[in-house]
Order: structure tokens, then C-alpha cells, then sequence
């Protein structure tokens, strides 16, 4: 039914690559040849080879030149200026690519490209072998790129490229007309909240929290960061496809210094395996995107998410087969409307598409779109919520009391419930703050265009056609002249007090952790509700929770220099670490008292 591209994705574009590299030694060739028949000219063969080789760096040479040439006259034309340039010591600037992967894989998660912005500004720009990419942490210039200026910013050809295999077409990777079809389609769906949903998220968390009671009645620590992507895969396929792949069904893993351990290996089910597959799938094309064009020579071979892909699709295949048989034998007995209908309570995500559309591509792309839209950005969070918690015991109880004061130790709460639990979501917003699920981002200019200077009263910035510009919210909601001289520290009551007018009112766009503007998050109520709604069983059933150190893998604490650091990065006991979303490196291990045995 789904139909896959055979060719490995480095051969198109290492074809593209060689056709512009050899094109001038084509030209060159072809042009002696045609002396020699027409003019009976002959050059000597060596200095024709000479010639054909130099004008390959020649080209390149005149290419760079030409386009450094029309930015600035760009730029001058309108009164605009060039950012400041993060100037390297070698060739292309390839120390400062050593630089930054050295301090992406051994940093602190700000490290890198990020630390020059004390010497350079909130924007400026680098060049790697002549490529120039802008980089930034300014509200306003954020703001522009997502929101006033958005229809000068794509997602870009390069990552809808890497993350083709995986997300297709879908909401997540697509612009321009086929993003405004996507989005249009699947928005009506999260225009409301569902009392099913709730529903899901309650018989999940039921068993989660059961599967964890017993690991700490056993007296083990628990991953919570594995256990929680296991809730949010549960809940996202349900209400996606009305089919759970139980991932919560198998065995939580033990920690490495767990006599226990390792885990008991069994054959695993279609759902069982359709969740490795995905996650697998998704940690190609976080490679992809972690290591630039370079992903496509090492894929000339084999696409390396193709094979996990099929996994995925053997599992979805006939999900969508039925939803679109269900849907034709339905429109046929007249007993459904058509794109204009109201979507009722119990709907899935697919039974909601069906109505639009029977492609099957479509309908794959988009349910899987959202899958990864929804499920890691949230488990992140709560992950990062109850890391928080563990570092900060007294939030841990203030929340726990305002929980049991509003529904007591048991009682399922409601979206009212959610809603009026002030501090739940204070703490919420202050993780997000801190730990934003997605750090950082990137859009591509799709025109000559402009961006506000960082520096108030300055000149407009010029942005150059196919300038990525990459935009750091984890450390935007870490500046201090946006979030006050406490900006480092975790403190929910500043979602409370004074400082919510002062800073966030009066300036929103330093908080977009769910992005900004037309493509703002689509599932941000639904994540909010999920995660509260976790949270707040969480904190029924437990009364203290603390990490157990000593079951992180040795490879993933923090070196001891952090711990001279300000703020937050000297109050880490774990790696945060990012991909296309934020994680912990080696898991978050926790232990926690069941409230029924407290004193
Ligand atoms: C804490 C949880 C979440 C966070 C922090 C978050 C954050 C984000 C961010 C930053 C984007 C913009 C990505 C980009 O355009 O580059 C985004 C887009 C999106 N999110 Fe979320 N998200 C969360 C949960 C969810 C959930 C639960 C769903 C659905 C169930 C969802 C669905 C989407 C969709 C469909 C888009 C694409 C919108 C578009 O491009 O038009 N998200 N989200």
C-alpha cells in the first residue's frame, strides 16, 4: 500500500553534488573538444587536464566571491547591515566546527556555537567552508522569524530532506501549500478537549505507576525517563490510531548496578517491536541532523531508517486499511457527513483524517507526524518536571499539597481540576522554561529578507536566501535582562508573583517553548492537560521521590567542574542532552515512597 523510494538518499544527492562540481571540467573539456573540430585546434592534453582540474576550486572560488559580493550590496541598498562573524582560524572555519562538536558531545548543553554570544551579540553569524548559518537568542529576532516575518522562513529543503524517510509529508515537515493542507486537516481535532482522553491517560497511568510501586517495593530504582516515554507512546497510538501499543506491557529495566539486571528478553509482539522500530527510526534522523549534509555519505548504501520504517508500517498498514474501509462502508450507508462535521467525543485522530482524505501516504504521514510531535516532547517535560522535583523537595511538597487539598489522595481529576491547580501549572511552565523540550530550532530564509537588530535603535539585519537561521530557546529562557537577575535558578512562584507581569507579560515572546505564530504547537492544551494530569496521579500515590544516584550509569553524571557553575547547570546531577529533543543522558533514575506507607 505504501509505497517507499528504493534508492538510497546519498545517491541523488551525491549526482547533484558531482554534476555542479564537474560541470566546469565538463565545460572545459567539451570546449577543447570543439576547437579541435571546428578550428582544428589541439591544446596539449596536460595543460587541457590542468585546466579541467583548477576550474573546479575556480568555480567554487568565483561562487563564494559573487555571493559575498551581492550580500553586501543587498544589504547596503537598503540600509541594512551584516551580523557580527564568529571569524575561525583555519580553512572554512573548520576549527570552529571542531570546537562545537567537541563541546556538543563533552558540554554542557549551551555549550558550543552558543557560548560566543557574550563576545558577539544575540545574533551572529558562522561560516563552516563557506556555508553561513545565523544564530540568535533574541526575542525579537525570534519573534520575526516565527511570527510577523513568517512567510520569509521555511522549514527548508535540507530537513525536510533528512526527515523524509521517517515524517514524510506530514504537518511537521512540510511547507508552503502542503503545510497549510496538513495543518488544516488535523487542527479541528485539538480545537477541543476530550473526556476520553482523560480516560486514556488514567487507565495508562494506572498501570504505570502500579509497574513502578512494585520496582520500589523490590526496593530498585526506577528509569522514569523510559517509563514515562512508554505512557506517552500508550496514550499518543491510542488516541491516534485507537490502537495501544501496550509498551508498558513489557518489562522496566533494571539499573546497571542492579543484581537484577539485565532485563529478561522475550520475543517481542508487533507493538512491541513497531515501538523499538520508531524510536530507532527517530534516532536516525536525529543523526542526520546532528551531523549536517555529511548524513547523506553515509547513507549512499542503505537509507537507514528504511528498515525500521518497515517495521512501522507493518504494524500501521492495516490500522489505516481499516479506518479507511470503516470510513467508505459508513459514507455508503450515508451514516457519516463529510469534511464539515463535528467531531465527536470518542473520535481517534485517524477516525477524524479518514473524512478528509483516503490516501494512505497522507493519512501515515500525519498520524506519525504527530506521534513524534507529541510523545517525547511531553515525556521530556515530565521528565525534566520530575527531575525538578527531586532537586527541590519543597516544590515536590507544596505541589503535593495543593494536589490533595483540591482532589485528595485518589479522586480522578477533571479539566476543571486541571485547570484551577495554580501552582501545577506554574511548575509546569517553569520546567519548560528551564528545560524547553525542543532547545533549539532552525527556519530557512526563502528570500533575500530582513531581520530587527538585536541591539534597540540599530540598522536592520540582512539575511541572505538560504540562510539558516537557528534559534536557541533553552538559552533565551535563561537570559537574564528577559527573566530577571534569578533567571538561572528554578523557581515555579515566579509564574505567581510580581515577576509574571514584569517580565513574561510584558515581553511573551522570551517563553516559546511550544514555538510561536502560525506553526505554533498544535497539541499544546493536550500536552498541558496529559502532563498535569500525570503529574497529579504521580503525586497522589507518592509522598517522596529522590534520585538514586548511584544507579545512573557512570558515563552520565556531571563532571565536576560544573558544580562551580551558576544556577541550574551547577545544581545538575545528570546530563541534559539534546537530539531534536531534550533528554538525560543514561536515564533519569528514581526512587519513590508510596504515600500509603507514609508515618
Ligand atoms: C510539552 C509538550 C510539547 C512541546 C514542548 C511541544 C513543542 C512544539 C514545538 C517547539 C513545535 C514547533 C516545531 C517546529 O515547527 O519546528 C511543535 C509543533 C507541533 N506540535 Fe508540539 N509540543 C508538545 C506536545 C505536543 C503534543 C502532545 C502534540 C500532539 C498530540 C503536538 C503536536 C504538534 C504538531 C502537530 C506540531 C507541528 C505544527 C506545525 O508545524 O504546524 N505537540 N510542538
Amino acid at each position: 500500500m505504501l509505497q517507499r523510494s528504493k534508492l538510497p538518499p546519498g545517491v541523488p544527492f551525491l549526482i547533484r553534488r558531482l554534476f555542479f562540481n564537474l560541470a566546469p571540467a565538463t565545460a572545459i573539456l567539451a570546449a577543447s573538444r570543439l576547437l579541435e573540430v571546428v578550428f582544428q585546434l589541439r591544446p596539449p592534453t596536460v595543460a587541457i587536464i590542468v585546466i579541467a582540474l583548477l576550474s573546479i576550486p575556480a568555480l567554487y572560488i568565483l561562487r563564494i566571491v559573487l555571493h559575498e559580493w551581492h550580500v553586501r550590496r543587498a544589504a547596503a541598498r537598503i540600509g541594512a547591515v551584516l551580523p557580527p562573524r564568529w571569524e575561525g582560524r583555519s580553512i572554512g572555519n573548520m576549527d570552529i566546527l571542531d570546537h562545537v562538536m567537541e563541546r556538543f558531545y563533552k558540554g554542557y548543553i549551551t555549550d558550543g556555537v552558543w557560548d560566543k554570544m557574550g563576545e558577539l551579540g544575540y545574533l551572529y553569524a558562522i561560516s563552516i567552508m563557506w556555508d553561513t548559518s545565523y544564530f540568535t537568542t533574541d526575542a525579537n529576532v525570534t519573534k520575526a522569524v516565527l511570527a510577523t516575518e513568517f512567510l520569509d522562513f521555511e522549514k527548508g529543503d535540507e530537513f525536510r530532506d533528512s526527515m523524509g524517510t521517517v515524517l514524510g509529508t506530514g504537518v511537521f515537515n512540510a511547507d508552503g501549500e502542503m503545510w497549510k493542507f496538513h495543518r488544516n486537516m488535523t487542527r479541528p481535532y485539538f480545537s477541543r478537549d476530550r473526556i476520553s482522553h482523560f480516560e486514556l491517560f488514567d487507565r495508562h497511568a494506572n498501570l504505570l505507576i502500579s509497574k513502578m510501586k512494585d520496582r520500589f517495593r523490590g526496593g530498585h530504582a526506577v528509569d522514569f525517563q523510559d517509563a514515562i516515554a512508554r505512557f506517552t507512546l500508550d496514550s499518543a497510538t491510542e488516541f491516534l490510531f485507537g490502537k495501544c501499543v501496550n509498551s508498558l506491557e513489557s518489562d522496566l529495566p533494571y539499573a546497571h548496578n542492579d543484581p537484577i539486571g539485565p532485563k529478561l528478553v522475550r520475543e517481542p509482539n508487533v507493538a512491541e517491536r513497531f515501538a523499538q522500530a520508531f524510536s530507532e527510526a527517530q534516532q536516525v534522523i536525529a543523526l542526520r541532523w546532528q551531523v549536517g549534509w555529511i548524513w547523506h555519505m553515509q547513507e549512499l548504501l542503505r537509507d537507514k531508517a528504511a528498515e525500521h520504517m518497515q517495521v512501522v508500517d507493518q504494524f500501521l498498514q492495516p490500522i489505516l486499511e481499516e479506518a479507511i474501509a470503516k470510513n467508505r462502508a459508513a459514507k455508503s450507508q450515508g451514516s457519516i457527513s463529510s469534511v464539515d462535521h463535528k467531531p465527536d467525543e470518542n473520535e481517534t485522530l485517524l477516525d477524524h483524517l479518514v473524512r478528509f482524505t483516503s490516501d494512505p501516504a497522507v493519512l501515515h504521514d500525519e498520524t506519525l507526524n504527530i506521534l513524534i510531535a507529541g510523545r517525547d516532547t511531553t515525556a521530556t517535560t515530565l521528565t525534566y518536571a520530575v527531575y525538578l522535583m527531586c532537586l527541590y523537595p519543597d516544590v515536590f511538597k507544596r505541589l503535593r499539597t495543593e494536589i490533595l487539598e483540591k482532589l485528595g489522595p485518589s479522586q480522578v481529576p477533571t479539566f476543571d481540576d486541571v485547570r484551577s491547580l495554580k501552582y501545577l501549572r506554574a511548575v509546569i511552565n517553569e520546567t519548560l522554561r528551564l528545560y524547553p523540550a525542543v532547545p533549539f530550532n532552525v527556519r530557512v530564509a526563502n528570500r533575500d529578507t530582513t531581520l530587527p537588530n538585536p541591539n534597540p535603535g540599530g540598522p536592520r539585519v540582512f539575511v541572505p536566501a538560504k540562510t539558516a537561521i537557528a534559534y536557541s530557546v533553552f538559552l533565551m529562557h535563561r537570559r537574564k535582562d528577559y527573566w530577571g537577575p534569578d533567571a538561572l535558578l528554578f523557581d515555579p512562584d515566579r509564574w505567581l508573583d510580581e515577576r509574571l507581569n514584569k517580565y513574561f507579560t510584558a515581553n511573551p515572546f522570551i517563553f516559546v517553548p511550544f514555538n510561536a505564530g502560525p506553526r505554533i504547537c498544535l497539541g499544546q492544551q493536550f500536552a498541558y492537560n496529559e502532563m498535569s494530569f500525570f503529574l497529579i496521579r504521580l503525586l497522589q500515590n507518592f509522598s517522596m521521590i529522590e534520585l538514586d544516584l548511584s544507579a545512573q550509569p557512570p558515563d552520565a553524571r556531571p563532571p565536576p567542574e560544573w558544580a562551580s557553575a551558576e544556577g541550574q547547570k551547577g545544581k545538575e546531577k545528570v546530563i541534559p542532552k539534546s537530539h531534536l529533543t531534550l533528554y538525560v543522558q543514561g536515564g533519569l533514575w528514581v526512587k519513590m515512597t508510596e504515600a500509603e506507607k507514609e508515618a
